[in-house]
């Protein structure tokens, strides 16, 4: 086989990316180690930004968005007795849309459809060859057991934090920072209303909870939870009780509704990034470069401002013979993924806490912190810029 563009992964970012470049005149295959309903049903994030609404409007994914997304003017932050909204809206003039990426994904699914695009899933054993000559290529055993071979002009990898893409760049041409942070998300999905018009972040001394939802039916749930926790050790009661203890917060007049709990799964938090974003004929996209923690639900808004960036950057360098803008796309990535590496681990270590051997002085520092992005407008301008507003090619 051939194209102008291997792409590795049918996450969100590897169809973004073989979307746009399509709308260019550019040809791609991807392929994909899962199968087509276990990546369109894997349950992840669901706020999108608004440079990724309107990305997503902008090429022609924007209509069931538009008719099923739910625009938030912000979020509520909360700890015990207090519960603060800050409004994007006025603050900065932004909203954020709650729509999951499972629907991002059936979307981008089907306009790939309707293009033809060439996708394997199943595959197994891929690997990538040649990067740093003219004449890159992929291998894989396709769902058939046949061995394939894909050359291309570039290899992108958008194969998330497990594919093979990342490990590629030889270790001497590559540096990588991380960091493992002292707690995981246990999250659950609920078929009951929300409970709330908007997200609340919670911080409270037993530890973190997220009030978030999917639509008027269905709530999405996360609690802070030490990080050997298996799903199993939480019954839906104790669920249940953990959230409407830490989601209070002491105001008559707030009750937290329970419901049938459909999914449950633990989630650790790290911090990774890894640079330079291309490796001659490797670009890499996505959490196949960076990890977030989802604190400031900035994964998927992050994976796809990377291919906003990228497509152009191939279509340039393979339609028109222009290297500038793919030798510039590491460098100008990176600025996004550092500021959302920094607001992530920011938000984060804000609202988490050590539970009971919690250390006293860092919880007064991290309330001194939610009242000031709360009650100083300077304070909740940069919460809100960061969370809801920073525009594609930042
Ligand atoms: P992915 O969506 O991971 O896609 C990568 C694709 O590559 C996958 O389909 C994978 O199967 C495929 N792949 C892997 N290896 C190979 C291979 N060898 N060959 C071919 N294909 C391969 N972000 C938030 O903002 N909020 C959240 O609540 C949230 N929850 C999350 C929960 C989980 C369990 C995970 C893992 C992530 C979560 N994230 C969340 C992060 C967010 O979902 C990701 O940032 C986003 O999916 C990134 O998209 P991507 O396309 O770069 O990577
Ligand atoms: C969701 C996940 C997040 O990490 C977040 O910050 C907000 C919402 C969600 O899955 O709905």
């Amino acid at each position: 086989m051939r194209t102008q563009v291997a792409i590795i992964g049918a996450g969100p970012a590897g169809l973004l990316l073989s979307h746009l470049l399509e709308a260019e005149g550019v040809d791609s295959v991807v392929v994909e180690t899962r199968s087509r309903d276990y990546v369109e049903s894997r349950i992840r994030a669901g706020i999108l930004e608004q440079s990724t609404v309107d990305l997503l409007t902008d090429v022609g994914l924007g209509a069931r968005l538009a008719a099923e997304g739910d625009r938030h003017r912000g979020i509520y932050l909360q700890w015990p007795h207090e519960r603060q909204h800050l409004d994007f809206v006025d603050l900065i003039g932004r909203t954020v849309t709650v729509y999951g990426q499972t629907e991002v994904q059936k979307d981008l699914g089907r306009a790939r459809d309707a293009a033809g695009q060439p996708i394997h899933y199943g595959v197994t054993g891929t690997a990538l060859h040649d990067l740093d000559s003219e004449h890159p290529y992929v291998t894989f055993t396709d769902a058939e057991g046949t061995q394939q071979r894909l050359d291309a002009d570039v290899v992108v990898g958008c194969d998330g934090s497990f594919g093979p893409s990342r490990a590629a760049v030889p270790e001497a041409a590559r540096q990588t920072w991380q960091r493992a942070y002292p707690y995981s998300w246990l999250g659950i999905l609920a078929d009951v209303a929300p409970s709330t018009d908007e997200l609340i972040y919670a911080w409270h001394p037993n530890g973190f909870a997220l009030h978030s939802m999917r639509s008027s039916s269905v709530s999405r749930f996360y609690l802070q939870v030490p990080p050997e926790t298996d799903a199993g050790m939480w019954s839906d009661g104790q669920i249940w009780d953990a959230l409407a203890e830490r989601l209070g917060h002491g105001e008559a007049g707030w009750q937290l509704t329970p419901g049938p709990i459909t999914a449950k799964s633990v989630l650790p938090m790290h911090s990774f990034v890894q640079q330079p974003m291309r490796y001659c004929r490797l670009f890499l996209a996505g959490d196949a470069a960076h990890i977030v923690p989802p604190t400031g639900a900035k994964g998927l808004n992050l994976a796809v401002a990377d291919v906003a960036l990228l497509a152009p950057a191939l279509v340039a360098l393979l339609r028109r013979g222009d290297p500038g803008p793919a030798g510039a796309y590491s460098a100008t990535a990176l600025r996004r993924v550092w500021r959302c590496t920094h607001f992530s681990w920011w938000m984060t270590t804000m609202l988490h806490t050590g539970g009971a051997g919690a250390d006293p002085f860092e919880a007064q520092l991290q309330l001194s912190q939610l009242r000031w992005v709360t009650s100083s407008e300077a304070g909740a301008r940069g919460l809100a810029e960061n969370y809801a507003g920073l525009p594609i090619g930042f």
